[in-house]
């Protein structure tokens, strides 16, 4: 469908703003249309015909038509305004709302930057669309066909030369238009190439400064800027070959009108107030002609706009629920792993796993990094989908199951640490908004996190820093680790989730888990063989596959490459003098 009717479409739950506007910018217009008529009476009525009792009932009328378009160009003035504010609030909204409903591979393969670019540049573009193009647009047409056709009444002769310049002027706009659609459309991605580079660069700006870049990247940005620079002028450049010619064709009338209709006076064909009328007529036909290239210029621009918002609104969310959705009657938690393939793109990530989680038991995926571990887990809340086999809870392919509920149940600390900028207190109660303070502490203490926080000065309500600033990497995790108790999940998956804190720290982490976890199904992603050795089952990954699998002692008697871990751990732990097993 094609993008403004799409845009139109929108606005339909604001038509009353639409309908009002242009029942006021019509009449706004229609005075405008009226005026000369008026003008040319007084001319040749009261100046040339001397007829004095009609100057003050025409002043008057001139007089009233200039309030009339005065009151009807502020109401059309603020229905625009809402007309356009309201969509763009629906279009934000609704952008914002359906990026909630993305899946885990569209932040795969969008960058961050780009999406703001889109939230704020494109949609801002659509809203000056809708407030001042539509509003230029009908005004423009209003006044050419309006007046044009005042002139065939007036003087069929010259109306008729208006039709021998309009096709050049359409021709040249059509050849405008064709020209910078493609240089907006690259303008637009270019700027989102800048807005990604610029967000990578703050975010990253730590990184930047340790390893001394800046130097380096202010050249990168300038390359990009200096690409933005260059699509900007080709723009302009376009713009300025194509504007000048309509504006000449519009300024070439004008002489041309007023020429004939001299000669017309002249020759007593036309009245002089009708020269006159005629005069004021002739600027409502090139003005359009003129303004022509602006309004090409930014319809145009809102149309690359719209596609690339529409772009993402078409996009979908590739892992959805299917129509029909079953869920176990009591939710309890039996993973099993049938015979699971699994890729990103045509790279086979895991292979042939087969894995059987009973309800309330604990199991450990250890392996090298990059062999599949937060993939395997990644299945589990269906963030991505398994190409071939299946994996079911209680019996259900969680394909089947409805994401919410699926994802109310299974609880995660990621391996990458995400906090939000708010207070440690509803970072922690993230999942279950509604839960009491008690239990928000019982959560923290059970991460082991109650302690560092009591001993900042405003405790739970310390507000952490973007992405938690101002935490180390171990607080970070730990107020993690407490989110994910604080949700309450049936299955609960630690991803590598005490990378950052102490040996001790999370020896003491898992005397306190080791009650949390009673009931739950627990995948523990770890590199110590201390966080794994009590798992009920010990399964390690190689480049996808499970190589080995057991618990503890019989993993040992394999003499595998759980063996070698701790071998090599215990080494490591040996020369530190402090016993891991
Ligand atoms: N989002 C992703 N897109 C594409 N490839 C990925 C993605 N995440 C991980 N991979 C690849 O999948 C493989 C397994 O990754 P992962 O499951 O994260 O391993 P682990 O958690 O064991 O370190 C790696 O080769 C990695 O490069
Ligand atoms: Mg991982």
């Amino acid at each position: 469908m094609n993008v403004f009717k799409r845009v139109a479409l929108l606005c339909k739950p604001h038509a009353k703003y639409a309908v009002i506007g242009f029942v006021f910018l019509i009449a706004a217009n229609a005075t405008r249309l009226i005026a000369p008529r008026i003008t040319g009476w007084l001319v040749d009525d009261v100046i040339e015909g001397g007829n004095e009792s009609l100057l003050i009932p025409l002043c008057i009328a001139l007089l009233g038509l200039t309030v009339l378009r005065s009151v009807s160009n502020y109401v059309r003035g603020v229905a625009f305004e809402k007309l356009s504010q309201n969509f763009v609030f629906d279009m934000r909204t609704d952008l914002y709302d359906h990026l909630q409903e993305m899946s885990y591979s569209f932040y795969d393969n969008n960058y961050i930057g780009e999406i703001m670019s889109r939230m704020t540049g494109d949609i801002e573009g659509l809203r000056n669309m809708l407030a001042s193009g539509v509003v230029q647009l009908a005004e423009n047409l209003i006044w050419f066909v309006g007046s044009l056709i005042l002139l065939f009444f007036l003087s069929w002769k010259l109306a008729l030369l208006m039709v021998v310049v309009a096709p050049i002027v359409a021709v040249v706009a059509v050849l405008f238009r064709r020209k910078i659609h493609p240089a907006f459309r690259d303008l637009r991605e270019q700027n989102a190439v800048l807005s990604t580079k610029t967000q990578e660069n703050i975010s990253g700006a730590r990184v930047v400064k340790a390893f001394a870049q800046e130097e380096y990247e202010k050249k990168s940005f300038r390359k990009e800027n200096q690409e933005q620079l260059r699509l900007a002028l080709r723009t302009t450049f376009i713009w300025s070959d194509y504007v000048p010619v309509l504006d000449f064709l519009g300024n070439l009338c004008t002489p041309l009108l007023l020429g004939v209709g001299g000669v017309m006076v002249v020759n007593g064909v036309m009245s002089l107030g009708e020269l006159i009328t005629f005069t004021g007529y002739i600027w409502m036909i090139t003005g359009p002609m003129r303004s022509l290239g602006n309004l090409m210029n930014m319809f145009t621009n809102a149309h690359t706009s719209a596609e690339k918002l529409f772009y993402y609104k078409d996009l979908g969310a590739s892992i959805k629920d299917k129509p029909q959705t079953r869920f176990p009657e009591e939710f309890k938690g039996h993973v099993v792993f049938d015979h699971v393939d699994f890729s990103y793109g045509d790279q086979m990530v895991l292979k042939d796993i087969c894995l059987d989680v009973p309800a309330g038991s604990t199991v450990a995926v250890m392996g090298e990094t990059g062999s599949g571990k937060t993939s395997i887990v990644n299945l589990l809340g269906r963030f991505y989908e398994c190409r071939g086999g299946s994996v079911s809870i209680d019996g259900i392919d969680v394909k089947e199951m409805p994401l919410r509920k699926l994802r109310d149940r299974v609880g995660y600390v990621m391996q990458e640490t995400f906090l939000f900028s708010e207070s440690i207190e509803n970072n922690i109660r993230f999942g279950r908004p509604e839960a009491p303070m008690s239990q928000v502490q019982r959560a923290a203490h059970a991460a082991q996190a109650e302690e560092f926080i009591e001993e900042m000065p405003l405790k739970y309500d310390t507000i952490v820093g973007e992405r938690g600033m101002g935490l180390s990497g171990g607080q970070k995790q730990r107020i993690a680790i407490a989110r994910a108790i604080q949700y309450d999940p049936t299955i609960l998956v630690l991803d590598d989730s005490t990378s950052a804190v102490d040996m001790e720290t999370e020896h003491e982490i898992q005397q306190q888990l080791k009650d949390v976890m009673k009931n739950r199904t627990t995948f523990i992603i770890a590199h110590r063989i201390s966080s794994v050795k009590n798992a009920d089952q010990i399964v390690v990954l190689k480049e996808g596959r499970i190589a080995e699998r057991g618990n503890h002692r019989s993993l040992l008697a394999q003499r595998g490459l759980y063996y070698q871990m701790v071998q090599d751990q215990y080494k490591d732990a040996a020369s530190l003098g402090k016993g891991v097993l």
